[in-house]
C-alpha cells in the first residue's frame, strides 16, 4: 500500500499542533512543514492531502504569505482552515475583504449552518456550533466553488469545489468548541483524500526511534528522571534507542508517595541502561528543616535538585545530549508574557544548564498528554506509571502547610495513599484529573475510645480539569469521601479529623502551596 501522509501548511497559527494531531487521531501520518516549503519539497513528500492551517496576516497584506501556485495542479485534494480558508480563496481567484461591519468579523463560537451534500459535512446534522475566529470576510468565492456552509451574520462561512477536491472553512474544526469538526476532519481524510487509516503510534515510535540513533550516534546521553508521565515515557524511548548510552538519574528527593521511588526503579530495572538512584532526603530535609513560607521551600527544592544532579552528571563524565521530557502543552504554555507568578514551579524533570552537552534532545515536543500515554503504552511502560495523575517537581513538601519533617512526611504518605487507593476501588480515577490529600497545620480536639485526642487534620483534594489553568473540584460521592475518612483516621497515627477541599481554581490553585 501507498505510504499515507497529510501535509499540514503551517501558515503560522495558534493551533497549528492541534491539526496535526486530529489527524494522529484518525490514524493517519501528518507534518507540519513552514509555508516556504518548496512544490519539489511537497512533491517529493507526495501527499494523498494537504491542509492550510490559520494565521495571523491578512492575504492581501504585502507580506502574508502565499502557497507556491503550483500547488493547486497537483491533483491533491486541499483543506484551508481560516487564514488558509481565505488564502485558497484569494490564490484561486475570489475575493477577499476586511469585514466591513462588526457583525461579519465571527469570533467564538457561532451556530452555523451546512450543506451536508458536501462531502466535508457528511453525516453531520445540518446546524451546529463552529469556532469562528476570524476579520476577513469572503466577497467573491473563486470559479467552480460552492457556498457549503452559513451563518447568520455571514454567507461564506466554508466553500468547496467537490471536483477538485478543494474544501475551505472560515472556522477551526480542530478545537473542541467546533461540534462536529473531528467528523470534518475526518471527512476530509476519509471521503475526499480516500486514507485507510493505517498509521498507528507504534509507527510514531519507530520513527523517533530512528531519528535519535540518528541523532545521537555514539554519543552519551543523560536524563533527569523525575517519575512523572513524560520523563520516564522519554527516558523509554531513549533507552529503547540508544539504552547503553543512556544515563537515567534519578533524585529521590524523599518527598515522593509511598513506594514511589521503588516503583521507578522497578519500571526502568528491564532496560539494559544505566539508572542511577539518589538517595537524597536526608539531604533535602536539612535543607528544608525550619522553612514553612511556599516560595522559600520552592525554591530549596529547585536548587537542591539541581546541585544533585550537577554532582551525579559530574561523576558521570562528558555527556553530549541532555535528553527532557517537555511535551507540546509546555512548549505553548512557555511562549512568554508578562503574567503574574503564582508559584514557582520546578519541574524536577528539567532545565540543567550547567551541564557539558552539545544539545538537548526533546522527542516529545510535539506530542499532547494522552498521546504520551499512548507512546508509554507502546513502549511497554506499566499502566501505573502512564495513567499516573500529575505529581509536582516539590513533591509533598508543597502539601505539607508550615515546617516539613520526616514524620509528617510519613503520616501524609500514609494518608495519600488510603485516598488513591479507596478511589482505586471506587473505579473513579477516570473522573479525577488529579487527587490527594494535604497535611495542614492545623490541630484539633477528638475523642477516640474514651480518650481526648488533640492531633492533625487532613485535607483530601480533587479536582476535575482539562487544561489545570482553571479545575472545578470534584464531586467524589460521599461513600467515598465516608471510606477514606474513616479509613485515615482509624489508622494514620496522629490525624483525627479529615476535611474536603471545595474550592475550585480560581479563586484557590490545586496544590495548597
Ligand atoms: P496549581 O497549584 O498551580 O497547579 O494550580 C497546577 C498544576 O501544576 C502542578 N504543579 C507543579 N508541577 N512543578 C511541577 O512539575 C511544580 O513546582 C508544580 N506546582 C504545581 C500541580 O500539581 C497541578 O497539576
Amino acid at each position: 500500500m501507498k505510504r499515507e501522509a497529510v501535509l499540514i501548511i503551517d501558515f503560522g497559527g495558534q493551533y497549528d499542533q492541534l491539526i496535526a494531531r486530529r489527524v494522529r487521531e484518525q490514524n493517519v501520518y501528518c507534518e507540519l512543514r513552514p509555508c516556504t516549503v518548496t512544490l519539489d519539497e511537497i512533491r517529493a513528500f507526495d501527499p494523498i492531502g494537504i491542509i492550510f492551517t490559520g494565521g495571523p496576516n491578512s492575504v492581501y497584506d504585502e507580506k502574508a504569505p502565499h502557497a507556491d501556485p503550483g500547488i493547486f495542479q497537483l491533483g491533491v485534494p486541499i483543506l484551508g482552515i481560516c487564514y488558509g480558508c481565505q488564502l485558497l480563496a484569494h490564490q484561486l481567484g475570489g475575493q477577499v475583504t476586511p469585514a466591513q461591519d462588526d457583525a461579519a468579523r465571527e469570533y467564538g463560537k457561532t451556530v452555523t449552518r451546512f450543506d451536508t451534500s458536501c462531502r466535508l459535512f457528511t453525516g453531520i446534522p445540518e446546524q451546529s456550533v463552529t469556532w469562528m475566529s476570524h476579520g476577513d470576510y469572503m466577497a467573491k468565492v473563486p470559479e467552480g466553488f460552492s457556498l457549503a456552509a452559513r451563518s447568520d451574520n455571514c454567507p461564506n462561512v466554508a466553500i468547496c469545489d467537490e471536483a477538485r477536491g478543494f474544501y475551505g472553512v472560515q472556522f477551526h474544526p480542530e478545537v473542541n468548541h467546533t461540534q462536529y469538526g473531528k467528523q470534518m476532519l475526518r471527512n476530509f481524510l476519509y471521503e475526499v483524500c480516500r486514507a485507510h487509516g493505517s498509521w498507528t503510534m507504534a509507527d510514531y515510535k519507530n520513527t523517533a526511534i530512528a531519528a535519535i540513533r540518528e541523532k545521537v550516534g555514539d554519543g552519551k546521553v543523560l536524563l533527569a528522571l523525575s517519575g512523572g508521565v513524560d520523563s520516564s515515557v522519554a527516558a523509554a524511548l531513549l533507552a529503547e534507542a540508544v539504552g547503553s548510552q543512556l544515563t537515567c538519574v534519578f533524585v529521590d528527593h524523599g518527598l515522593m508517595r509511598k513506594d514511589e521511588g521503588d516503583e521507578v526503579q522497578a519500571a526502568f530495572d528491564p532496560w539494559p541502561i544505566q539508572f542511577v538512584r539518589v538517595d537524597a532526603e536526608e539531604r533535602f530535609l536539612a535543607k528544608l528543616a525550619g522553612v514553612s513560607e511556599p516560595e522559600r521551600k520552592r525554591k530549596i527544592i529547585g536548587e537542591e535538585f539541581i546541585r544533585v544532579f550537577e554532582a551525579e552528571a559530574k561523576k558521570i563524565g562528558r555527556v553530549d545530549y541532555l535528553v527532557q521530557g517537555t511535551i507540546y502543552p509546555d512548549v505553548v504554555e512557555s511562549g512568554g508574557g508578562d503574567a503574574a507568578v503564582i508559584k514557582s514551579h520546578h519541574n524536577v524533570g528539567g532545565l540543567p544548564d550547567y551541564v557539558d552537552f552539545k544539545e538537548i534532545i526533546e522527542p516529545l515536543r510535539l506530542l499532547f498528554k494522552d498521546e504520551v500515554r499512548q507512546l508509554g503504552r507502546q513502549l511497554g511502560l506499566p499502566e501505573y506509571l502512564v495513567q499516573r495523575q500529575p505529581f509536582p517537581g516539590p513533591g509533598l513538601a508543597i502539601r505539607i502547610i508550615g515546617e516539613v519533617t520526616k514524620e509528617k512526611l510519613d503520616t501524609l504518605r500514609e494518608a495519600d495513599f488510603i485516598f488513591r487507593d479507596e478511589v482505586a476501588k471506587a473505579h473513579l480515577e477516570g473522573t479525577m484529573s488529579q487527587y490527594f490529600a494535604v497535611l495542614t497545620n492545623m490541630r484539633s480536639v477528638g475523642v477516640m475510645g474514651d480518650g481526648r485526642t488533640y492531633d492533625w487534620t487532613v485535607a483530601l483534594r480533587s479536582v476535575t480539569t482539562d487544561d489545570f489553568m482553571t479545575a472545578d473540584w470534584t464531586r467524589v460521592p460521599f461513600e467515598v469521601l465516608d471510606a477514606v475518612s474513616t479509613r485515615i483516621v482509624n489508622s494514620v497515627p496522629g490525624v483525627n479529623r479529615v476535611v474536603y477541599d471545595i474550592t475550585s481554581k480560581p479563586p484557590a490553585t490545586v496544590e495548597w502551596e
